[in-house]
């Protein structure tokens, strides 16, 4: 992290240019009719639950992306957690993802024919798998801006030697053709609407043109008639629509800053949250106007960061275990309010509260976190009032 804090604290100043929506699940304002529209239609196909008749499976997480994304409403974080799985070759220094053996996602159910020509009702884990990892649903609010910043404003971020000697390296993902990743955990994937359009076959097992291939169980064919329905399943106008509404979701609205809270953003700063938690990124150029030339507090880098051993799980790409992008704070308090279960932080939802998550950072975030172990009581909440803001 080579950005000096002031230049981020007076971007954070600059927040009043940022496109927030009014209302959660607004679009980001300022769209054409025409972008409204599709973000209008889009969403119907974000809730659309799909059928084997329609095109789900034959191997699936769940029949419709706001059944996982629906908390409090389509868009949101979510409950449901999946499985993902890697391998390591530590000869090598080789992440596999497995995705001839069914990885990375390995999909929990499968359609009945399926079920009845294998005897299986769900992926099982491959056999070369060195770890398996539990991936909780993240909320999407914002996440067109976060596609729209340039690799520039990444990668001017990162310090993977840590020559100014802070203590933290963030280092970008790549994807398997070398292009800078940054959605998922482990910022894999480099642009939101392939994971938008690989969700759809990963997720729901349905096709479209520019993903025609299903989702195997754990490699193998699938057996004749237990996919009948022709690919692509969707047609593209379906998938573009469906993109459109996740890319113009705006950031949550933000709550208004109580005294604590503007204590807790000094807090935030002084204890070096920000070196990783970016409080400000700008967007580049985009086809829709108002995601152009924006900045969004997301709170994030987009840069891997060493977590910790405690934290490992899977590699992917060039994460290691250990190493995963720092999660965006916007939208943090949603999650203290999922319905069913007790709330869910970090990526495998091991943190039941936003205090148990800060606690449970470690690696390069070890100093920082010492810092927070080292507030007063006062400071302690009023970090709480602040994180809970965003
Ligand atoms: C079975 C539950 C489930 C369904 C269905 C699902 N998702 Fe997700 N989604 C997840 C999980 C879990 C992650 C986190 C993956 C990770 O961390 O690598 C995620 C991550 C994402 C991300 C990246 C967010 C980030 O933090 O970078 C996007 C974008 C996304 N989903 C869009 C969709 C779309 C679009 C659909 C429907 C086509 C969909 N999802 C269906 C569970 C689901
Ligand atoms: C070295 C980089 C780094 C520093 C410094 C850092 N974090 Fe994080 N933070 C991360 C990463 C990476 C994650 C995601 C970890 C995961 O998914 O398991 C994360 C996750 C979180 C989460 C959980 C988010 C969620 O939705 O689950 C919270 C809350 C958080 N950080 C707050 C803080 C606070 C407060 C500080 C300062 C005391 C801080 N972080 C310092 C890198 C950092």
């Amino acid at each position: 992290m080579r950005r000096p804090a002031v230049v981020s604290l007076v971007a954070t100043v600059a927040l009043l240019g940022c496109a927030r929506a009014s209302k959660l699940g607004d679009p980001v304002p300022g769209l054409t009719p025409a972008e409204r529209e599709q973000f209008e239609q889009g969403r119907v196909e974000f809730e659309r639950v799909f059928t084997p008749e329609t095109g789900l499976g034959p191997a699936f997480n769940a029949s419709a992306c706001a059944e996982c994304h629906d908390s409090p409403i389509p868009g949101g974080p979510g409950e449901e957690a999946e499985r993902h799985v890697s391998a390591f070759r530590a000869s090598d220094l080789f992440c596999d993802p497995l995705a001839e053996e069914g990885g990375p996602v390995i999909q929990a159910q499968v359609t009945p024919a399926l079920q009845a020509a294998l005897g299986v009702d769900s992926e099982p884990v491959p056999g070369e798998a060195t770890a398996v990892a539990q991936r909780t649903t993240p909320g999407l609010f914002g996440f067109g801006l976060l596609d729209a910043v340039p690799d520039s404003e990444i990668l001017a971020l990162a310090d993977p030697d840590d020559r100014n000697g802070d203590g933290v390296s963030g280092r970008p993902n790549r994807f398997l053709d070398g292009r800078i990743g940054r959605f998922g955990r482990k910022a894999f994937v480099p642009t939101l609407k392939e994971f938008n359009e690989g969700a759809l076959v990963i997720e729901m097992g349905v096709t479209g043109p520019s993903q025609p291939t299903e989702e195997t169980l754990g490699g193998r064919p699938l057996p004749e008639g237990t996919d009948p329905t022709p690919d692509p399943e969707v047609e593209q106008a379906a998938v573009d629509r469906l993109d459109a509404f996740v890319r113009l979701l705006a950031p949550p609205p933000r709550q208004p800053l109580s005294r604590a809270g503007k204590r807790g953003r000094e807090v935030f700063f002084t204890s070096d949250c920000n070196k990783c938690h970016v409080p400000l990124l700008r967007t580049g150029d985009s086809p829709v106007r108002a995601i152009r030339y924006r900045p969004v507090a997301a709170y994030t880098d987009l840069l891997l960061h060493d977590m910790g051993q405690d934290m490992a799980d899977i590699c992917l790409g060039e994460a290691t275990p250990s190493e995963f992008r720092t999660e965006p704070l916007m939208g943090l308090g949603l999650s203290e309010h999922l319905k069913e279960g007790e709330p869910r932080f970090l990526h495998d939802g091991r943190a039941k509260s936003i205090e148990e998550a800060i606690r449970m950072h470690g690696g390069e975030a070890a100093r920082s976190r010492d810092r927070f172990l080292g507030l007063s009581e006062a400071d302690h909440m009023a970090m709480l009032a602040f994180l809970r803001s965003l």
